[in-house]
């Protein structure tokens, strides 16, 4: 082997100085270093040989690959270099520019949202996607047989535990950790088990909004709604607000906006009814109260799911939630 290597190199460097353009070199660096080269060839045998000549010619074969591949190089940068180098370099054409990376869309509402709670005192806090049964469900008053649970579609894991189908699965926590009087914010990513479609995603956004303290009211709650809505959308929105269930609130709402993708005249986003649910809210169910730790007879609260996806598709007027996650740099341009 020693001298099947040490005469192929030399063939190597005999073809290598009559070489004078890249396309021939190339063809030369194919049959020595290629797939199926010569020198490739010989590499594979060394596996072969008897153990004690393995560790000698394997680091031959390997010494003599790195010198010939550095051969092949230098005369790649011989042949590859224009005649006249530097003729035609012409320092008053324009450069090349770099494109720069930004925000995504979700990031930019997050933070707008962020904001403007921050300046209501609220702070922002996040909490573990995986997540116990406990948290998700048991703790926000809906109880293992209770139908509530099936209207969320949940990616469940071993032990009783799941991806969190919302940032409500925070509430108990943050009340267990901090107790009260609490004012605070949790965005962050959720998950359902659905199948997808312009306005379902398994995977997506939701801002949740806590706020416990002595005689906190639903005029709270309103207040608070509307400083949020035009910090976000620096527009006119309308409004509604429709009772709506859910086992850890009670009364509980449903806040929904004038579908700003169609003005109220309908399309795939509002499923054609001219308004989206954007809110879900309602004053916090002293179960949930009791769970963390809170005496509801000393305290009350308000609590919201905002859809921050949703929020986006309005803000943006983005007609097919999938685009969001779809890492399309089509769609991300234009933020
Ligand atoms: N967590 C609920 C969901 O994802 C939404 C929700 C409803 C959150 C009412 C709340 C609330 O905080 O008060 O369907």
């Amino acid at each position: 082997m020693d001298k099947k290597l040490n005469e192929l190199k030399a063939r190597l460097q005999a073809e290598l100085r009559s070489v004078q353009d890249s396309e021939v070199l190339a063809q030369i660096k194919n049959k020595y270093l290629g797939r199926k080269g010569e020198l490739t060839n010989i590499l594979k045998e060394v596996k072969n040989l008897a153990a004690e000549e393995k560790p000698r010619l394997g680091k031959l074969a390997n010494d003599i690959k790195f010198e010939l591949q550095s051969l092949l190089d230098k005369t790649e940068k011989i042949v590859s270099k224009p005649s006249g180098a530097g003729v035609d370099f012409d320092p008053t054409m324009p450069g090349s520019r770099r494109e720069e990376g930004h925000l995504h869309p979700i990031t930019l509402v997050q933070r707008d949202v962020e904001e403007a709670f921050a300046q209501l005192g609220f702070g922002i806090y996040d909490g573990p996607q995986l997540e116990s049964e406990f948290y998700n469900f048991s703790a926000l008053n809906i109880p293992a047989d209770h139908p509530a649970r099936e209207t969320q579609d949940t990616f469940w894991l071993e032990n009783h535990n799941l991806l969190r189908t919302h940032t409500s699965n925070l509430q108990v926590r943050m009340l267990e950790k901090y107790g009260a009087p609490f004012r605070g914010i949790f965005p962050g990513r959720v998950f359902r088990y659905e199948s997808t479609d312009a306005s379902h995603d398994h995977t997506f956004y939701q801002l949740e909004g806590l706020m416990v303290d002595k005689d906190i009211s639903m005029a709270n709650l309103i207040a608070v709604m509307k400083s949020l809505l035009s910090a976000v959308f620096r527009t006119k929105v309308d409004v509604r607000l429709r009772p709506g269930f859910f086992p850890f609130v009670e009364p509980g709402f449903e806040l929904d906006i004038k579908c700003l993708v169609c003005g109220g005249n309908g399309c795939s986003v509002c499923k054609q009814s001219g308004w989206v649910e954007l809110m879900p809210c309602g004053m916090v169910h002293p179960e949930v109260l009791k769970f963390g730790n809170v005496d509801p007879s000393v305290y009350s609260g308000f609590a919201f799911g905002l859809g921050l996806t949703r929020l986006v598709m309005m803000k943006y007027k983005i007609d097919d939630i999938r685009l969001l996650e779809s890492g399309d740099l089509r769609f991300l341009r234009q933020f």
